[in-house]
């Protein structure tokens, strides 16, 4: 392939280079498209635009691929911890076992809060959704670590890094000890990340939590499932908050804010919700017909990226039959439902045209629901694992030094420029 593209506008031919990958398409760059040719491009929801350069991760969504700094995620899910997962994507390598233990120290003896943050909780109405505390307390977190918002100081952008994925499952399990009117369980160093998370969601004064590996190693699995996923909507946010120089626990909050969306981590709850509204297998093909009838969409199905199976959906739906075996709920009637629609649907012209496959959502609710979640902390559980994408996105941001603030442009489609006129001559 060439490496220039020439654009004719008018009597106007502008040269743009062309810029190649590791993999995936080539990409034109239209950088100086305004100066030489005074015009702009126009990609609303940005299907052909590639926003920045990235060493994280890797999609190639026609061949169902998703690679975190080169392994592949199936990989990672079945051999790695998503503690090893954090640490790869953060510092680009897989760490040595002194790294490995000195990074799962420096995380655990991050996880407690200030003691005053418990305080802000208490502030939220008794039954808020826990999505809504996290978008508020993640972001007053900026108000209690005052010593790493300087985001031009590596040092302090390494320790918020840490600050954010330690303290997030903690936050997080008191959103949810909030939401169902329980006592805070504070964090114990003894136990795993996931241990910890379970243990701080399900631990009462009056019974403590009964740790079980298989659950433990599926909630594991599930936070390295959704740890990264290069420029979904939610990361593009952090990156567009933190270009301005936004601190990073507000860019956090800004991604967790972006993550709520039905289109976007809100499926896993729409998804479980879907499955129960549908509750039998006899009533998939209404359901399905009112699908084609573009009266709702098929939730926990479909990509922008992938058009192909998304290789996390594989992952999730083994882990799914694992965690529904050991709770003894193999027989579970929306994990019926869920393995027949999505026959029905991989083998129906109309999904099949628009190349719709089930994303990782489909399965994460039901395993969720299984693991003891309502459905109001599956975006929770989604922004807990996600934090660490967000925040080595961000760092990255900030460390390319083509970086600027982001300001995309627009056709104006308004009104011409007119007069002001008197409110009595209107
Ligand atoms: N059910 C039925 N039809 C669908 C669906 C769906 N879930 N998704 C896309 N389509 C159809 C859509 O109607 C359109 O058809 P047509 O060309 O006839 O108008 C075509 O497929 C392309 O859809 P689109 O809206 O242009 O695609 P998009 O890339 O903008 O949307 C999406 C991607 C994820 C928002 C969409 O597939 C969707 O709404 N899915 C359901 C929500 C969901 O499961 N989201 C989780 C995504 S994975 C986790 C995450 O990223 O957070």
């Amino acid at each position: 392939m060439a490496d220039t593209a020439k654009m004719s506008i008018g009597e106007k031919t502008v040269e743009l280079p062309i810029l190649k990958g590791v993999d995936g398409p080539d990409v034109v760059d239209i950088r100086k498209l305004y100066a030489e040719a005074d015009v702009f491009t126009y990609d609303p929801g940005f299907t052909s635009t590639a926003s920045c350069e990235s060493k994280i991760t890797f999609i190639d969504g026609d061949a169902g691929i998703l690679l975190h700094r080169g392994y592949p995620i199936d990989q990672l899910a079945e051999k790695s911890s998503f503690l090893e997962v954090c640490y790869l994507l953060l510092h680009g390598e897989l760490p040595s076992a002194a790294e490995a233990e000195e990074f799962e120290k420096t995380i655990t003896y991050h996880t407690m809060l200030h003691e005053q943050f418990d305080r802000f909780f208490q502030g939220f109405r008794r039954d808020a959704h826990p999505m809504a505390i996290m978008v508020g307390a993640v972001g007053a977190l900026s108000a209690f670590y005052h010593d790493s918002t300087n985001v031009e100081d590596p040092q302090q952008r390494m320790i918020s890094s840490h600050r954010l994925i330690a303290k997030m499952p903690t936050i997080a399990a008191r959103a949810f000890k909030y939401f169902r009117g329980q006592p805070f369980v504070h964090p114990r160093n003894d136990l795993s990340y996931a241990e910890n998370f379970l243990r701080m969601c399900f631990s009462v004064p009056a019974e403590d939590w009964v740790p079980n590996p298989v659950l433990t190693r599926a909630m594991d699995r599930i936070f390295i499932l959704h740890a990264d996923h290069e420029q979904n909507a939610s990361t593009s946010t952090v990156r567009l908050a933190g270009s301005s120089g936004a601190n990073p626990f507000a860019c956090i909050a800004a991604g967790i804010a972006c993550l709520w969306g039905p289109s976007h981590g809100g499926a896993n709850e729409e998804a479980l919700n879907m499955l129960k509204e549908i509750g039998t297998v006899d009533r998939i093909p209404e359901y399905v017909q009112g699908v084609k009838d573009r009266r709702y969409r098929l939730m926990g199905f479909g990509h922008r990226v992938y058009k192909n199976y998304d290789p996390r959906a594989t992952v999730m739906q083994k882990t799914c039959h694992e965690v529904l075996a050991e709770v003894g709920n193999s027989d579970d009637p929306l994990l019926k439902v869920a393995i027949e629609l999505e026959r029905i649907a991989l083998s129906d012209p109309y999904f099949i045209e628009r190349k719709l496959y089930p994303n990782v959502d489909f399965y994460s609710g039901i395993t969720l629901r299984a693991l003891g979640f309502p459905p109001e902390m599956f975006t929770v559980l989604f922004a807990v694992a996600r934090t660490v994408g967000w925040i080595a996105q961000w760092k990255e941001m900030i460390e390319d030094p083509l970086q600027k603030i982001g300001r995309p442009r627009q056709i104006y489609t308004g009104s011409p420029a007119r007069d002001y006129t008197a409110i009595s001559t209107r």
